[in-house]
């Protein structure tokens, strides 16, 4: 397969930059500081502690059990504190699989899942299937209508004894166990999210846990206002009697039942497994080529150990050296770790990193040669310092956009009608940006106009921490950020940014803050805040969340199921006539066998399936055969039938077939069923016969 580097990947550069206007959208509300969309990964394991609380709380007061469980949470919520843990509980959980979502989207079109990263993207989706099951199993633990829908599909599919626990008699008492199990995998496979989470970031340097304060304080804000707002609710009790028609289902964790109803199992889990797959297959069916991994020249190497520092991927192994180089240790890649940001090559002293695409020394030629060729003009160039964001994504008003990185252009752009030569220098992160490339461009006379900076904002670096160590390896070199070296950050692709600070510079008003000196000085004072110091950004942040935890709302929305105005369920666990005995009994136990005990009923063996065949008011509407269970096929046949009627009196007519030869009516009786209710007629195997059973609510 061809593997294609990010500039060659059109399609996706094309959505990665409708994405990014989004995000320039709301930098310009909120500030490149305080963009909730650039935290979308701690966001989402703030929402899972938030679960974790509200969860405690709520387990707490749950009771289990068919009799109890919707009574229990009807407790809960009948207090202010219990139904406001409750409904912050729902909407986390729905803003959970949203931020979630969002974080795998923004992941998958800034080219993050090939290479190195498959680790966090295949872990990721695990972690998304592990929420989704979670979530269905809390809804089911209400025990409300949406319970009852979950439980009568989960019954018609799994079948076998499960259908008689739920739909037959005894439902409290068959069905205990059951809800202790699914609250305990509730509770605890929320462990294995956190487990999960361990390895989904386990080729991270220095992960991110904690979401910045002030995005915990307006997703609290947010979820509580929707809490406030809209408080979850349950629908009616579950009741077997009834059939599940038009009710509010939360399509994101319960969107497969009005789904797989319409569309059917098979087309609809067969399509959603595909997708999955393709999705969890992605880094293999679609890789890309980065410009690594790079490679070290051992003789340059001094082993000081800052690139391993500051690798945010732990490619980079210092081992110890005993050559006659005279250095104790020296920096060994992991190949299949390196993702090709090219950090170690801007920290390097020794310029002894290149990338695998273009050697550094070749590099810096071509910038020289780039410098001297505008230099023969009439004026001195701007030199702009970006990332391949920025430039695929069209930050800049450049004609060429190059195949690969690192890259030097020489172009003019036109400003106000004043043509300005630039040349562009294009890494795949600024990060790989060697501070000490620039100081020959300022020494008197100076070669260049200015040199700016386009980054990435520092929380959304596509390498994770580009940003961050340039403002690190920049700080304490104070000549060259006395020098016209500008900064700006901003979402890639936002040319508007970057066209007014040209216009600024043409005429020779640049904003003191663009200063390479004052943005980092900001940076680095910069505190851990509460809350943005100005309301606007701390408004615009929360009117994203709202939005984000409010599509979680919005997803509840009625279900029309294919439900009939009324239901004759036949519901039969039953075994078939012995077909063949497996073995036979020494004449000596034979002997022994009690009266009216035979040969055949202590050894056992295959059983025939079982037939049925149910007449409605005398029109044959239903024929099935039921297998025997079991390996060797001798066990119990269980049928469950939904037999949509209409609302009525129906006379029901039911014959059996056990034995492989000889049809019996096992009903006949006139049943009436009400609209919307479900008559339940059950094998009772003493009476040999089916009988009406009435379903407890
Ligand atoms: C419970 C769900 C998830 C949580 C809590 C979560 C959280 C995180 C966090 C905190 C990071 C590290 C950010 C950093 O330090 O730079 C991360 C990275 C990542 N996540 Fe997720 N994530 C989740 C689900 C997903 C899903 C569903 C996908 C995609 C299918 C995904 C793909 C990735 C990738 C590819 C990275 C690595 C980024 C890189 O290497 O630059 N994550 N995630």
């Amino acid at each position: 397969m061809r593997r294609t580097t990010y500039f060659q990947r059109r399609g996706w550069r094309q959505a990665e930059r409708f994405w990014s206007y989004v995000e320039a959208g709301i930098n310009r509300l909120t500030s490149t500081r305080f963009n909730p969309l650039y935290h979308l990964g701690t966001l989402a394991l703030f929402l899972l502690g938030v679960l974790l609380v509200t969860g405690i709380y709520l387990t707490i007061f749950y009771r289990p059990g068919a009799d109890r469980a919707y009574e229990t949470v009807a407790g809960i919520s009948a207090s202010p504190l219990g139904l406001l843990m409750r409904s912050v509980h729902r909407y986390a959980a729905n803003a959970l699989v949203v931020v979630v979502v969002l974080h795998a989207l923004k992941m998958l079109l800034s080219d993050r899942f090939w290479e190195s990263r498959w680790v966090a993207w295949v872990t990721g989706w695990a972690l998304l299937g592990l929420i989704w099951f979670i979530g269905v199993m809390g809804y089911w633990l209400v025990w409300d209508r949406r319970a009852q829908w979950l439980t009568e599909y989960g019954a018609k599919l799994v079948g076998g004894s499960v259908a008689l626990t739920f739909l037959g008699p005894d439902l409290a008492s068959r069905s205990f166990a059951f809800f202790v199990i699914v609250l305990f995998l509730h509770v605890f496979l929320g462990i294995l999210i956190f487990l999960g989470f361990l390895l989904h970031i386990l080729r991270l340097t220095r992960p991110r846990w904690l979401a910045p304060r002030w995005l915990m304080v307006e997703a609290s804000l947010a979820l509580l206002l929707l809490a406030l707002l809209q408080p979850a609710t349950s629908l009616e009790k579950a009741d077997f009697s009834r059939v599940v028609d038009n009710i509010p289902v939360d399509w994101l964790y319960l969107g497969f039942l009005p789904l797989s109803s319409r569309w059917g199992n098979t087309l609809f889990w067969g399509v959603a497994l595909a997708l999955f797959l393709i999705a969890v297959a992605l880094p293999w069916l679609l890789p890309g080529r980065s410009a690594g991994p790079v490679q070290i020249t051992e003789h340059l190497c001094t082993g000081c150990a800052l690139c391993a520092l500051k690798c945010p991927y732990e490619a980079i192994e210092i081992v110890p050296r005993s050559d006659e180089s005279g250095f104790k240790s020296l920096a060994v890649i992991r190949p299949n770790l390196c993702v090709g940001c090219g950090l170690c090559i801007g920290t390097c002293a020794a310029i002894g990193i290149d990338l695998q695409t273009m050697p550094t020394s070749a590099f810096l030629d071509r910038w020289h040669d780039a410098l001297a060729q505008v230099n023969g003009e009439d004026q001195r160039p701007l030199v702009i310092i970006t990332c391949q964001r920025h430039t695929a994504l069209g930050t800049f008003p450049t004609s060429t956009i190059p195949q690969e990185t690192p890259h030097v252009g020489v172009e003019r752009f036109t400003v106000d009608g004043i043509s300005l030569p630039v040349v562009t220098v294009t890494f795949p992160c600024v990060g790989m940006l060697n501070p000490e490339w620039l100081r020959p461009l300022f020494r008197e006379p100076a070669s260049i106009e200015g040199a700016l900076v386009v980054s990435c904002p520092t929380d959304d670096c596509a390498f994770r921490e580009g940003p961050y160590w340039l403002v690190q390896n920049l700080k304490y070199r104070r000549k060259l950020l006395e020098a016209p070296l500008y900064w700006i950050e901003g979402a890639p692709g936002d040319r508007g940014l970057v066209v007014k600070w040209l216009r600024d510079f043409v005429r020779g008003e640049m904003a003191p803050t663009t200063r390479a000196q004052a943005w980092i000085q900001a940076r680095l004072q910069e505190v851990p805040t509460w809350w943005p110091r100005q309301l606007r950004p701390f408004l615009a942040g929360l009117a994203v969340l709202v939005l984000v935890t409010g599509l979680g709302w919005i997803a509840e929305r009625p279900a029309t199921t294919a439900s009939p105005p009324a239901l004759v369920r036949v519901l039969m666990v039953h075994p078939g006539k012995l077909k063949t005995v497996q073995g036979t009994l020494s004449g000596e136990m034979a002997a022994k066998l009690p009266p009216g005990l035979t040969e055949a009923q202590v050894l056992g063996g295959e059983r025939y399936p079982v037939q049925l065949r149910v007449e409605i008011d005398g029109q044959v509407i239903w024929e099935g055969t039921y297998a025997p269970s079991g390996l060797r096929r001798e066990g119990l046949a269980y049928a469950l039938e939904n037999l949509p009627v209409t609302p009525g009196n129906h006379r029901v007519r039911i014959q059996m077939m056990d034995d492989g030869e000889t049809w019996r009516t096992v009903f006949n009786g006139e049943v009436t069923i009400a609209a919307g209710r479900v008559v339940t007629l059950l094998y009772d195997e003493e009476q040999e016969a089916f009988v009406v059973f009435s379903p407890q609510p």
